[in-house]
This record gives structure tokens, sequence and C-alpha cells, in this order.
């Protein structure tokens, strides 16, 4: 390892709770770094269905789990999911940064609010996390740290109460009501007051001990608010860099980034698609793959593998391998497809580069290499047939070693390729 980023290579929901809790085995602490609880992991052990949004995985394995400084945290949920784990006789050792920013009620509102009145949707989850970062940016957020200091939270939070007013009143909305926030905030304060700490010193600390860390992104790449399909993103900086940012370790102390990839695409809210399949098949990928989100419910928009938008995920990450996930989903389709390269509509030139606007990006369409499908014999002990085929092409295509392959839900239903 010792440290290892894991980071999603599409529009997320490129199930990275699966691939972070199968190698969690050798990690000795499991670290956050953006994000918040609009991420949704299902991870299953032993038919056992554990559902987070917060806390890494890595948890039901008894490691330590970290939440980075660039995180943006629900305290009411992180109670919640403490509480479940300690139902199933998991004790998190668990640390939160003390400069991670805080979700307040009123940010879930306003995310509400915000969309309500986009003309453009983007389709956010409403978890509160544009409206979280915005005040954290603007330099008026409450962090982690704030809530166990009573008397700093109240100073702090006058502040930006009297702020987040001003932009409810613009919506008609009623105000926020200060006293019951308050009280509210100081009693998370006080039961979560003993996980909170340094990321940077602890991880940073481990590392110098020789121990090892897995990093695990949230989203995916697409997703990111720099390198994504701007404004259709979140508000954070998903890709592997944001681990530095988001943790407070320096790049040269990552050894090696692992993508992990959906064997073919979805996205959940608004926002470019170019292999997006608007028929019968598109439906049939999202019952069979159970395409419906962790978070929010909603139904996810499915199409064919774009290996060019993958390919820009190998880049902006430096991805040293991929992790491929649920290629069982397509196991029994006649054929499947490929998109290896995007043609410019006006022009007609071919490109292997995923275009920098989303304006560019309407001037292209996929052009796919078509694939004989397979059969569930092909995805059982080890990888055979048609389906090696088709994972072979894949990582041709995008330049890097699939290492990885998921076949089924459960931790055990994964074939190793390489080690
Ligand atoms: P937000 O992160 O709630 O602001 O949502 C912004 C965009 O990111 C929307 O299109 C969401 O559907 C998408 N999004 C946020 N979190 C996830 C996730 O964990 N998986 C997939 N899409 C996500």
């Amino acid at each position: 390892m010792p440290a290892t980023v894991i980071v999603g290579t599409q529009w997320g929901d490129e199930g990275k709770g699966k691939i972070v809790d199968f190698l969690a085995e050798n990690a000795d602490i499991v670290a956050r770094y953006q994000g918040g609880d609009n991420a949704g992991h299902t991870v299953v052990v032993e038919g056992k269905e554990y559902r987070f949004h917060l806390i890494p995985s890595g948890a039901i394995r008894g490691k330590k789990v970290i939440l980075g400084n660039g995180m943006v945290i629900n305290p009411a949920l992180l109670l919640e999911e403490i509480r479940r784990l300690q139902e199933n006789g998991i004790e998190p050792d668990l640390l939160v940064s003390k400069k991670a920013h805080v979700i307040f009620p009123f940010h879930r509102r306003l995310d509400a609010l915000k969309e309500k009145r986009k003309k453009e949707k983007i389709g956010t989850t409403k978890k509160g996390i544009g409206p979280a970062y915005t005040d954290k940016v603007a330099r008026i957020g409450i962090r982690f740290g704030d809530l166990i200091d009573e008397h700093a939270l109240k100073m702090k939070l006058e502040v930006l109460v009297d702020e987040k007013n001003k932009e409810l009143e613009r919506y008609d909305e009623p105000p926020i009501d200060f006293q019951k926030t308050l009280e509210e905030y100081v009693f998370y304060g006080k039961q979560l007051g003993k996980y909170a700490g340094d990321c940077s010193f602890e991880i940073n600390k481990a590392l110098d001990e020789g121990k090892n860390v897995l990093i695990e992104g949230a989203q995916g790449t697409h997703l990111d608010i720099d390198h994504g399909t701007y404004p259709f993103v979140t508000s954070s900086n998903t890709v592997a860099g944001g681990a530095c940012t988001g943790l407070g370790i320096g790049p040269t102390r990552i050894d090696e980034v692992a993508g992990v990839a959906k064997a073919y695409t979805t996205r959940v809210g608004a926002g470019a698609f170019p292999t997006e399949l608007h028929d019968k098949l598109g439906e049939k990928i999202r019952e069979k793959g159970g395409e419906y989100g962790t978070t929010t419910g909603r139904p996810r928009r499915c199409g064919w593998f774009d290996a060019v938008l993958v390919k820009y995920s190998v880049r902006v990450n430096a991805l040293d391998w991929i992790a491929l996930t649920k290629l069982d989903v397509l196991t029994g389709l006649k054929t499947v497809k490929i998109c290896v390269a995007y043609k410019n509509l006006v022009t007609g030139e071919t490109t292997e580069e995923f275009p920098q606007t989303l304006e560019e990006l309407e001037h292209h369409e996929p052009v796919y290499e078509e694939f004989p499908g397979w059969s569930e014999n092909d995805v059982k002990n080890g990888l055979k047939g048609n389906a090696l085929k088709y994972v072979k092409r894949l990582e041709e295509l995008c330049g890097v070693p699939i290492k990885l392959v998921g076949v089924g839900k459960s931790r055990s239903e994964t074939i190793i390729l390489e080690d």
C-alpha cells in the first residue's frame, strides 16, 4: 500500500464501497477526504447489508476510520451511523477532523430552495453539500471543532445565521430558530466531541510508522468541481489530488492511486451522458444492476462503458490500476458496446480526449465497438471467454491494468486478475 487512494472514474456509484471494503483487509486506517452524506455505500458481508453515507466502510472490519478536513459533516447522521454500528456490535475507532465543516438543517433547506429556483436543475442530493461548501469558501462556515466549544459556537453561529437569514428572506422563507439550532448543535458537540481530532497528524504519523492507509474518494471524477462536467458536479474535489488537501498530507506521501469503474456507465442527476441508453435495454440494466441511488433512491441513468470518459480519469488521477465492478450485470446480453472515441458532428473528426466544456461535448457523439455477449459460465470461477475479452479490451483502451473484477454484490464475488 502504504497510502493508496481509491477514486471513482465515472459519475459516482461505481461500487467504491465494495472495493474499499475488499482492500481494507490490509489497511490500518481508512480515511475519507471530501463530500458528505451525498455519498452512499452498500457493503454486503456474509449476507448482511450495511449502508453508510459518512463513515468509511472499513469500520466493519474494525479499522481506524477517519473523516477528513475536506469533508462536510451532518452530525445528526454521524450519530445515527455510529449508533447503527454499535447495534451491530461494532464500536468504531473513529476520528473526525476538527477542521471538517458542519452541515446545518438550513444548508439542506437552501440546497432544496436553490434547486427549485434553478431553470436547469443539477439534481443535487439536497443534503446541503453545496451550501455548506459555499459557507466554507465564504469563510463563515462552522467546523467540527467548534461544536466542542459552546462559547465559540454561539459567536460563530450568530454570524452564520444572520447571513443565512438574509438569504432565506430572499426566498420568502421563515428565519432560522437560532436558539433551537444552537442547543441542537451543542448536544452534538457533547455526543461527538470525543471523536474530534487532527487527521493530518494521525495519518502522517501512521505513514511514518509504516502503516497502511486506504484513502476513499466519494462521488466520481466527472463530478469533481474542477475536472468534472461543470456545473453538473458536486462542490468538492473528488479527484485523487483532493486527498492531499482534504486530509493534510503531501502529494509525495501517496504511493498508489486506483480507480473504480463500473462495467457500464451510470449517472444520477442531470448533465451530459454521451453513452446513455434511452431504451428498454437501459431499463433492463437499471433493474438488473439495482441502479437506484443509495442516498436518494432516484433511478440512475444507464449506458454503455465510455472509455473516453474513463481514460480522462486515468490522466487526471494518474491511476495505477482499475477495479472493474458489476461485470455480472451485463451477463446474458447478446451484444455489448464500448465507446472508444467521440466523433465531432461538425468536422467529422474523431478524438479520444474528453472535451473540455459541455458546449464542446454537445457537438460530439460516441463511436462504438460492438462485442458478442457472454454467459454465466464466463464470470464464474474466474473470467473466461467473451467476458475476459471485454475486460481485456477495456484495459487496452484505458491504458492501465484492470486488477480486480466484481461479479456480484458480496465480498467473495471479486475476481483478482493481478495481485
Ligand atoms: P450534491 O453533491 O448533492 O450537491 O449533488 C451534485 C451532483 O452530484 C448531483 O448530480 C448528484 O446526483 C451527484 N452526486 C452527489 N453525490 C453523489 C454520489 O455519491 N453518487 C452519485 N452521484 C452523486
